[in-house]
């Protein structure tokens, strides 16, 4: 192995990733006057939460009555019964408290007449528990994450906390007892190696939207702190639960965002039929996105696509307000400009369900601590170990997540994780010495650095997403998931063939896609396999071999580990049907309709 000049680093806490979830964690652990660090792979405000349009959901109640247990009662419905009810319960009761401490943090929302912050309807936010819609999503235009990440980046800065803008995170460093106590790091623009010690690290490095050949995730997004817990020989959690937004813009793959629905927009098929009126007569086409996108999924495979190729669907937005279009959706107009040439006052949008989200990750409970299935306990926590945001799987959108709800998510649990580190973690407390701390980490840069095989990254990516698209999409059977498995797993064994042809440290790209293909594989082949495990339909894994939810056999969390040889192993642990306080019950489990 090369000789590494390796600097080092002790704090109390170190985040990893500087999006929306990892920067209310940073500010809050600071706050909190632990010495904090956050190592972001790109400058904090290029964060993908940036990309967020349509907004976050609180029931603050700006455009009629709300409450926080109907918001509950969405998310149990929205997560076709998977997600966790007191993680569920922490996250509706705490995003009001959230979202006004957004606002005084500055976050430039659009406004009421009487200049209360704006709320638009979003799929599957419903009011008294499914009797009407509600109008629940706070939004700043159509860039609420933009004003978000801007927002929390700079609150971030007035605190003591050191920021390593453009730092690659390579590994966990894990001790002999399980126990997380740092991280190894790569400096990109000038190549040097570090060795973050930390008595508590944060995995807020957001989805792995990157598995897949089309999706609306920046081209970051490679499930980095997924792919080191697997290598730390953790589980992952509901990896088979992917989520396709009804309206990506076709062939490009950029978010149309939920919003434009929100404020009337509509989906017509070839015939100019309004369909969703036959799928989900009450909500029509605020369905939650799972309903919508496996209607639009239906109406293309039964002739009724748009378009030369009968291949996609059109989004109407041309009957509404040019007013309104350019207040409440300027971006998406841009993007429709753009990205298909459509002026949206004149013409539809072309759409296709595009993979947006992933509701699986790293397991954790409500505090943001990740846990783990030990010695029959299914909440043993992993000590030093937190993880937030889309990289976690908390799990508060189960089987399917509600537009909306993510970005709530990243700023209730970073902001949970704060409040737990600060009870847990001493401050300043010595760092136990510790041999061999990330040899692990530099001897897998070092493997990829050298790597001379035949196959190139690139390569190897693409059959890696083109299996995922083509095998584990909207719908699903045991022979295409079987299939799937077999031709994952084919990828999976050509890494060790890998050829880079750059071996500097300095901008080195070739190295960083590596390594993020590296993050990326690990996760499809736990996705491919969780996927053909589950006989069942759920959310977003619908099978079309087994129709129906089945409770008494499928109502658990699926846990894959992935061994060393790329070997799956998969267990499952149960889902938390207990709530947190008396001032709502356990939802129980009833046919989702829309
Ligand atoms: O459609 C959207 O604006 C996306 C929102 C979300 O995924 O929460």
């Amino acid at each position: 192995m090369a000789a590494y000049n390796v600097t080092e680093h002790f704090y109390d806490v170190v985040v990893v990733g500087a999006g929306g979830a990892g920067l209310r964690a940073t500010m809050g652990m600071a706050a909190a006057g632990l010495k904090t660090a956050c190592i972001s792979k790109v400058f904090p405000t290029r964060s993908h939460t940036v990309a967020a349009q349509g907004g976050i959901s609180a029931s603050l109640g700006n455009m009629g009555e709300d409450k926080w247990q109907w918001h509950m009662y969405d998310t149990v419905k929205g997560s076709d019964w998977l997600g966790d009810q007191d993680a569920i319960e922490y996250m509706c009761r705490e995003a009001v408290p959230a979202v006004i401490e957004l606002e005084h943090f500055g976050v430039p929302f659009s406004r009421t007449e009487e200049g209360k912050i704006y709320q638009r309807a979003f799929g599957g936010m419903t009011k008294e528990f499914g009797k009407s819609p509600a109008q629940r999503t706070c939004a700043a235009a159509d860039r609420t994450g933009h004003a978000m990440l801007h927002t929390l980046y700079q609150q971030s800065l007035k605190y003591d906390t050191e920021f390593f803008i453009e730092y690659f995170a390579l590994d966990l460093i894990m001790d002999d007892e399980g126990a997380c106590r740092g991280v190894m790091a790569w400096n990109l623009a000038d190549g040097s190696i570090h060795r973050f010690r930390a008595h508590t690290v944060v995995l807020a490095t957001g989805g792995y939207g990157r598995a897949y050949f089309s999706c609306t995730s920046a081209h970051t997004c490679t499930g980095d702190g997924g792919g080191m817990v697997l290598r730390a020989g953790l589980p992952l959690q509901d990896m088979e639960f992917v989520q396709f937004h009804p309206t990506g813009i076709y062939g490009a793959g950029c978010l149309i965002t939920e919003g434009a629905r929100g404020e009337g927009g509509y989906l017509v098929n070839s015939a100019g039929e309004r369909f969703m009126e036959r799928y989900a007569p009450s909500a029509k086409d605020l369905a939650s996105r799972d309903v919508v996108s496996r209607a639009m999924t239906m109406e293309i495979r039964e002739g009724r696509g748009v378009g030369a190729r009968k291949d996609h669907i059109y989004l109407h937005l041309d009957h509404l307000e040019p007013a309104v279009l350019e207040e409440r959706l300027p971006g998406i107009s841009e993007s429709a400009r753009i990205f298909s040439g459509v002026d949206v006052t004149k013409q539809p949008i072309p759409v296709l369900p595009t993979v947006h989200y992933n509701m699986g990750g790293i397991p954790t409970n409500y505090h943001g601590e990740v846990v783990t299935l030990k010695d029959g306990n299914p909440d043993s926590i992993v000590p030093g170990l937190m993880a937030i945001g889309e990289a976690a799987c908390v799990s508060v959108h189960g089987a399917n997540r509600l537009g909306s709800n993510s970005l709530i998510d990243l700023v209730v649990f970073g902001r949970a994780a704060a409040i737990r580190a600060a009870k847990v973690v001493e401050k300043g407390a010595k760092h136990r010495p510790l041999s061999n701390a990330g040899d692990d980490a530099l001897a897998r840069l070092d493997k990829f650095r050298n790597a001379k095989g035949g196959s190139s990254t690139a390569v190897i990516r693409d059959k890696m997403q083109r299996t995922m698209q083509n095998n584990c999409a909207v719908y699903r059977t045991g022979d295409v998931l079987e299939e799937g498995v077999k031709l994952i797993d084919q990828v999976h064994t050509m890494m060790p063939d890998i050829g880079v042809t750059d071996r500097g440290l300095v901008w080195n790209s070739d190295l960083v896609e590596t390594l993020e293909l590296d993050n990326l594989i690990g996760q499809a082949v736990v996705t491919m396999h969780g996927a053909a495990n589950r006989k069942e339909s759920r959310g977003a894994h619908a099978r079309e071999d087994y129709a129906d939810r089945d409770d008494e056999n499928w109502m658990k969390h699926t846990l894959a580990w992935l061994g060393e040889k790329g070997n799956v192993t998969i267990d499952y642990r149960p889902v938390h049907t207990y709530t947190l306080t008396n001032e709502i019950q356990y939802i129980e489990p009833k046919k989702r309709v829309y």
